[in-house]
């Protein structure tokens, strides 16, 4: 019998574990759903079921109620509510930033690093959107020539910002005020995610910097970051430039990152065919595309990295964890 519980099932990131879920069948009997008191009673149908919301509190985890819970109800609620969950014999998969750098915390990209899930003792991090679809290309790169640096520009999709990101671009599209952004998003790019930090850059660019590191294995990875906020509803886009030890052969590069589970190569200039958020909107997988040489230093790199934050950023990569937690405790059985 397993049990598991989602935390901020009404939110966006929650609303879309319950849509991977269905989709992936998973082996779980029972499902409890938890959100604000604003949501309380509230009813979601799910799995041909109709659930009521129930409100979150220091109780909701006791006598071991739960063998899994999602949390994705922002890092004071994790903060809060994970460490009662875990007291309680349930294994928590978060989704906010609370406990990602914390050192007994696995922070994990199912095509990277799922190894590291052995190492748990409780908790697991999701790693933040950004960084999940930009590890899994980063990675093939360094095993196949060796990272020396990487520079991230980021275009992220106004749904990183939860319900009230994409309230505030309808907003301002239609000339209302700005809620949720500092400024109007619509026609607008802001060059600030989240707060900004004494050494001049923003908690979601260090972010971005301090989880690859973590992720790869290589702490003294140089890295730099912009991340920018545009006028997208949904999919994060990257240009990602990365500076190699060793030479590569262009067209073999591109074969080799297309062989790599959780990626899609669209690279056809010629043909107009590259990544763009409106394709990738809904899928699973990491797209890549103007994949090129930099001929500013011996061997660099720069390409075009697209994926739906929501789900692969978040969601889709939580649920995988799940999967992997259940099959490996299955063969303990
Ligand atoms: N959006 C993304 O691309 C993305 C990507 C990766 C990680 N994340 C992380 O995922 C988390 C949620 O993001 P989101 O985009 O889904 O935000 P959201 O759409 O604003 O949803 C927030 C969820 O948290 C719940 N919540 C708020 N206060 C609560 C409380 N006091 N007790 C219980 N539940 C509470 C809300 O419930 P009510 O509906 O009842 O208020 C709602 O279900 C954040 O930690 C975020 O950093 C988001």
């Amino acid at each position: 019998m397993i049990r598991c519980a989602i935390v901020g099932a009404t939110g966006l990131v929650g609303s879309t574990f319950l849509k991977v879920i269905e989709e992936k069948k998973l082996p779980i009997d029972e499902f409890v759903l938890l959100a604000s008191s604003k949501s309380k009673g509230k009813i979601i149908h799910f799995l041909d079921k109709d659930y009521i919301v129930e409100e979150l509190n220091e109780n909701s985890f006791d006598n071991n109620r739960f063998d899994y819970a999602l949390f994705s109800a922002g890092s004071n609620i994790s903060l809060k509510y994970a460490p009662i969950a875990v007291k309680n014999g349930c294994i928590v998969i978060d989704n906010s930033s609370a406990y990602r750098m914390n050192e007994d915390v696995p922070l994990v990209v199912k095509e990277v690093n799922k190894n590291m899930l052995i190492k748990h003792k409780g908790i697991i991090s999701n790693p933040n959107c950004s960084t999940i679809q930009a590890v899994i290309p980063l990675k093939i790169l360094n095993d196949l020539y060796c990272i020396k640096r990487v520079i991230f520009s980021t275009y992220q999709a106004v749904s990183g910002a939860g319900i009230n990101g994409i309230n505030d671009l309808n907003n301002t599209l239609t000339g209302k005020k700005a809620n949720k952004f500092p400024y109007p998003i619509a026609n607008n790019c802001l060059p600030h995610i989240d707060i900004f930090l004494e050494n001049g850059y923003t908690k979601e660019e260090m972010k971005i910097i301090e989880e690859t590191r973590k992720i790869l294995n290589l702490p003294n990875l140089n890295i730099t970051a912009t991340a920018v906020r545009v006028p997208v509803k949904n999919c994060h886009c990257e240009s990602i430039n990365v500076e190699l030890e060793n030479d590569f052969d262009i067209l073999d590069l591109k074969q080799q990152l297309n062989k790599i589970e959780g990626i899609v190569v669209h690279d056809m200039p010629e043909k107009q065919i590259y990544p763009i958020p409106t394709f990738v909107d809904g899928k699973d997988d990491v797209f890549i595309g103007r994949i090129r040489r930099d001929y500013s230093v011996k061997s660099g790199i720069n390409f075009w990295c697209v994926a739906d934050n929501i789900r692969k950023g978040a969601a889709t990569n939580a649920v995988q964890i799940l999967e992997e937690l259940i099959k490996r405790n299955s063969h303990l059985d």
